[in-house]
């Protein structure tokens, strides 16, 4: 079972009946597995070494750092075999890493997948190997959902209603938005659209003015917001305010306004999303004004879930992370306790 208090506060949506057959036809699959193939067994320790496969999506922002290290460092505290493969923001690589896992016997999958389609063939491969999945961070669409174990995620349409409510109010109401989205197609990209959109809904004079993806980088965060402040000044638009998908093209944005001649944090608004310390270094320096966190220290409950699996204990089929919202008031006094 997983361990709250492995992952902060954490809501459990238990879907019993069939994540227990799930749980216990995996675990049980992974007793024959391992005995029949030896593929990572401790000679005499009593104690079985597993391998683990680990399919992250990149390293395209802060917040993805710092969720790689979390699941590699648990995996070296509990002296698992880490087999990493970084697909550089490309699904087709991390299809390919899931095949190559699954070739190699690993005892288990964990999965951060880049977007939400295009995952049941591999995913039903694992699942003929008799190999459980574990989904951290983004969820799937699939039409049956035993072809993963669980998943441990954040509450992303929360997330984008909490920056689109705690914006509402400091605009009063009223004003131009731009939106800097993530990847096309990923799951916190659709879902703290809509959850941004829901919240200004209640807002007729709150409006987003231009969307557009910067990939959840600040490179392309930067370059899209040049392009929003051009067309701003070449129709004589104000913007107000940015909403940035993650704290990275939020950053980005803020060095565009600069290079604009304009202040941000003050000229225009900037809310992100991630929470990662450069975020808070930007609220101390009055440059960004708020950000909601999504915690990325997901090693351990990724952990727990895999051990639960392989040890036939029931897991619910979602675990949500729930995240908090800071602005410019309180960032100088938690900046010291942020951990990543
Ligand atoms: O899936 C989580 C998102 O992915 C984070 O907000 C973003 O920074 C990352 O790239």
């Amino acid at each position: 079972m997983i361990q709250p208090a492995n992952i902060g506060l954490m809501q459990n949506k238990i879907l019993m009946t069939a994540v227990l057959t799930g749980a216990m036809w995996l675990a049980a699959s992974r007793c024959e597995s391992a005995d029949s193939t030896g593929a990572s067994g401790a000679k005499g320790s009593g104690r079985k070494t597993i391998a683990v496969g680990f399919s992250q999506i990149g390293a395209e922002s802060g917040w993805r750092t710092a969720e790689t290290k979390s699941i590699r460092s648990e995996a070296a505290r509990r002296g698992v075999n880490l087999k990493f493969s970084d697909a550089q923001q490309k699904q087709e690589n991390q299809i390919k890493a899931l095949g190559a896992f699954i070739a190699q016997k690993v005892d288990a999958i964990i999965l951060a997948p880049v977007v939400e389609a295009g995952w049941e063939p591999i995913l039903k491969q694992a699942r003929a190997a008799k190999i459980p999945v574990v989904l951290v961070d983004r969820g799937v669409n699939v039409s049956d959902d035993s072809l993963y174990t669980t998943l441990i995620a954040s509450d992303f349409v929360a997330e984008g209603r909490m920056a689109g409510e705690w914006l509402a109010k400091k605009l009063n109401g009223k004003g131009n938005v731009v939106e800097l989205q993530g990847t096309p197609g990923a799951a916190p990209a659709i879902d703290r659209k809509k959850g941004f959109a829901e919240a200004l809904k209640n807002y007729p004079d709150g409006k987003i003015i231009k969307s557009q993806t910067g990939e959840f980088t600040r490179a392309k965060g930067k370059e899209v917001m040049e392009a929003f402040l051009k067309a701003a000044q070449g129709s004589g638009t104000k913007i107000n305010a940015v909403y940035a998908h993650n704290d990275d093209m939020a950053l980005g944005a803020i060095q565009a306004i600069e290079e604009a001649g304009l202040k941000p944090g003050t000229d225009i608004i900037v809310v992100s999303i991630d929470g990662i310390k450069p975020a808070f270094e930007a609220m101390v320096a009055g440059k960004l004004n708020c950000t909601v966190e999504c915690n990325p220290l997901l090693g351990p409950a990724a952990f727990d879930a895999v051990e639960a699996v392989l040890a036939r204990r029931p897991l619910p089929k979602k675990s949500v992370v729930r995240d908090r919202i800071f602005d410019q008031s309180v960032a100088k006094d938690v900046i010291g306790s942020r951990e990543y």
